[in-house]
């Protein structure tokens, strides 16, 4: 689209109301969306921008287990969470809505219905997962077993989450119920698809004819790869009781697949907007002078540039003019996940920074900058903290911070805290050029913005500002202020240099605002302006603080992030991943010897499930423990150098453990699970400070880990590869 849409439909994929967000998360489709949007309002640009919570699919009822408590309950909470924290971090949506609300449930089903009835979707039998004791068929992640890549006696149906293998049930080992223990059995089952493969010439010459240069190219790429792989036909129902109802009366105890109905929420969003408002909503959907902009990170990008197009067609919609998906996030070096605790959610951030912090959403900028400074537009990009803390303090405090308090310290200092007038008589070269720099930083930030290049963008708006600050090094008004007894004619020269600086302030803010709208803010405030001048039309101009207008005192506009802050997050993130491996250690690994020693497993294993839980159900996650907990364990490699049994106690071996400085005996109770010289020379992780206790007469000085599987067979914890006894394990 070249000519200028008559109106912009902008939306940022609706995120699972299954838990906390993460800055990955806001990096990739949140933060981009609302740079994006904020420019087009400054434009006066007609955009409604559109999200909220997707609360359907597994993700909730899964974790409503987790939680011990309803889907509904989840839905509730996290929504509220998370519709706060967008909030607070200045994403400036339209509506948040939500998939749970009726006018959601009737947009999907008239959507179902409309396809269904015109022939564009197909019924399919097939055999799925059945679980007899709970009467319900079952999605993969309602199956675990242990995962055959990596024997995590834990792995989901769709996904182990120890080593990030994709599965299926199929090949599960020891696959159950998690509903009731139960091993699944298959039974058939009937299912609506959208055949995409019907939809192929149209897909390809969509996406990989008409925007194969205005996309990203990771984004036809992705495309590209799917439709030269063979489009399938793709489900668009489930047995699930949790989603919106199948309209029909044959599909009793079946939902609207999740990836069906979140992107329909969109629409059901948009005309809830349009309810609250008093828009007409229709056109944003309907008519092909509207700019659709989906914002997404990678992983959607199948659903957004290839399914919901062919809905949208088949519905009669528009079809989106962009899908600018992002790339993927890092953290200090490694993949982000909340689930195993290597991220920093955005109510961590807000907590520490914010909240904490007096008048802190100076610092929701500080992290709205960095974000950008770093988008993964196009490769994967790594959040680290002293990156944060250098792009805060060399960047925002030293350059544009730095830049706008000497102007308006030296403006109350030299020119009586007003605007000072403009001798044109006076002008040089120096001021003719930062004046000029001003007009051309606009076009470049604006042609970027329209772009999408928003890293590029907020590049530029900050180089004015390091522009600015040489221009005032040169023009040095402070030490021209003390020729003014002997020259009293210099005043001409401070006011000029002063004029410019806070002309281009002005524009500094208007240029700043889609990346740091709490900034642009506080620096209105200080220039006494409307919101009515941070429009984009006034950017360029260099005449838009009236001369004899005075002005406030200054504000500091950033603070300074100290080392001590960045060491306490990095601390945080450490004891958190640590956390959440000793929580998910506690629920597999087996500590042996402490229970040989109570002697209450008749086994002679140790169980990690707490009474109640049925055979290879997921044991509920432990208390969160601090960093200083998982500190005080000191565990170690060792070599087990010599094994045998101990006289009339059939479950204990006693066994010699070389720790590298020393030789340890330690009791175990694994002696019906291995034969003792088939350990012999086996590494083993050792609990070394565990207090010494007498079994059987023996003294016990410390204790093995051991992973125990689904079936209760024992495995040993070890490194991958022989390493020294006595190494730490941390
Ligand atoms: O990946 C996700 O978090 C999905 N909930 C995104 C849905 S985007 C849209 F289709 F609603
Ligand atoms: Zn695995």
């Amino acid at each position: 689209m070249t000519n200028q849409p008559k109106r912009y439909l902008i939306t940022a994929a609706l995120p699972y109301a299954n838990g906390l967000k993460h800055i990955g998360h806001l990096a990739g489709a949140y933060l981009p969306a609302d740079i994006y949007v904020r420019y087009l309002r400054a434009q006066k640009r007609d955009v409604a921008f559109i999200c909220g919570s997707d609360e359907h699919g597994t993700a909730i009822p899964i974790q409503a287990m987790k939680e011990g408590t309803t889907p509904r309950a989840i839905i509730d909470k996290y929504h509220e969470l998370i519709r706060q924290n967008f909030a607070d971090l200045g994403i400036s949506f339209d509506i948040y809505h939500r998939t749970s609300e009726p006018i959601h449930h009737e947009t999907s089903r008239e959507w179902f219905t409309y396809l269904n009835d015109r022939g564009e979707l197909i019924v399919k039998e097939s055999e799925q997962y059945y679980d007899e004791e709970a009467k319900t068929f079952l999605a993969d992640r309602f199956i675990v077993g242990t995962c055959p890549v990596c024997g995590n006696p834990r792995a989901y149906g769709d996904q182990c989450e120890n080593c990030g293998s994709s599965l299926s049930p199929e090949i599960l080992i020891d696959p159950h119920s998690t509903l009731s223990g139960a091993s699944p059995v298959k039974r058939a089952t009937k299912h609506w698809y959208l055949p995409l493969d019907r939809h192929e010439a149209f897909l390809r010459e969509w996406i990989l004819g008409e925007h194969k240069n205005d996309w990203r190219a990771s984004v036809v790429g992705q495309c590209k790869s799917w439709i030269d792989g063979g489009l399938q036909p793709r489900a668009v129902t489930r047995d699930l009781d949790w989603g919106v109802k199948v309209p029909l009366a044959d599909a009793e105890g079946k939902v609207l697949y999740v990836w069906f109905d979140a992107p329909i929420g969109y629409v059901s969003a948009t005309r809830q907007w349009g309810l609250d408002t008093g828009k007409d909503w229709k056109p944003y959907w309907y008519d092909k002078d509207t700019k659709l902009v989906h914002f997404i990170g990678k992983d959607n990008i199948v659903f957004h540039c290839l399914i919901f197009p062919v809905m949208l067609k088949l519905h009669g919609n528009i079809l989106p003019d962009n899908v600018p998906a992002n790339e993927f996030l890092n953290l200090e070096g490694d993949k982000m996940s909340t689930s195993r605790g290597w991220s920093i959610e955005m109510e961590e951030y807000i907590d520490d920074f914010i909240r904490k912090d007096n008048g802190g959403s100076q610092l929701a900028d500080s992290l709205r900058y960095y974000l950008t400074t770093i988008a993964p537009e196009t490769k994967d990009a790594d959040f680290t903290w002293k990156g944060f803390q250098d792009a805060n303090n060399s960047e925002l405090v030293a350059k544009l911070g730095n830049f706008v308090n000497r102007t308006f310290v030296l403006m109350h200092k030299l020119c009586n805290g007003k605007v000072p007038p403009l001798h044109a008589s006076k002008l040089d070269d120096t001021d003719r050029e930062m004046i000029a720099a001003v007009g051309a930083t606009k076009k470049k930030v604006e042609e970027l913005l329209e772009a999408y290049r928003f890293r590029d963008a907020q590049f530029e708006a900050m180089m004015l500002s390091d522009l600015a600050n040489k221009y005032m090094q040169k023009k040095e008004p402070w030490i021209v202020a003390r020729t003014l007894a002997e020259h009293p004619e210099n005043q001409q020269l401070i006011d000029n240099s002063l004029h410019i600086c806070l002309q281009v302030t002005a524009n500094l803010a208007i240029l700043i605002n889609p990346f740091l709208p709490f900034t642009a803010r506080k620096m209105m405030h200080m220039m006494k302006v409307v919101e009515k001048m941070l429009d984009w039309e006034n950017a360029g101009k260099p005449n838009l603080l009236s001369v004899g207008y005075s002005l406030r005192a200054p504000e500091l506009l950033f603070r300074k992030i100290e080392d001590e802050e960045v060491k306490k997050q990095i601390e945080r993130l450490q004891a958190k991943a640590a956390a959440k491996l000793a929580a998910d250690q506690a629920a597999t690994a087996t500590p042996s010897s402490g229970e040989a020693q109570t002697g209450n497993t008749g086994s002679g294993k140790a169980s990690a499930k707490p009474a109640g839980t049925t055979a290879g159900e997921a044991a509920p996650a432990k208390s969160t423990i601090v960093y200083d907990d998982f500190a005080k364990l000191d565990l170690r490699v060792g070599t087990i150098i010599n094994a045998e049994k101990v006289e009339k106690a059939d479950k204990l071996l006693k066994l010699l453990v070389d720790l590298g400085t020393e030789q340890r005996t330690i009791v175990s109770g694994i002696a019906q699970h291995f034969e003792p010289a088939g350990i012999v020379g086996r590494q083993v992780v050792v609990v070394a400070n565990l207090a010494p206790r007498k079994m059987r007469g023996i003294e016990s000085n410390g204790m093995i880990l051991m992973a125990e599987d689904g079936s209760g067979k024992l495995h040993f914890v070890n490194p991958e590869d022989k390493i020294a006894p006595g190494s730490g394990v941390s």
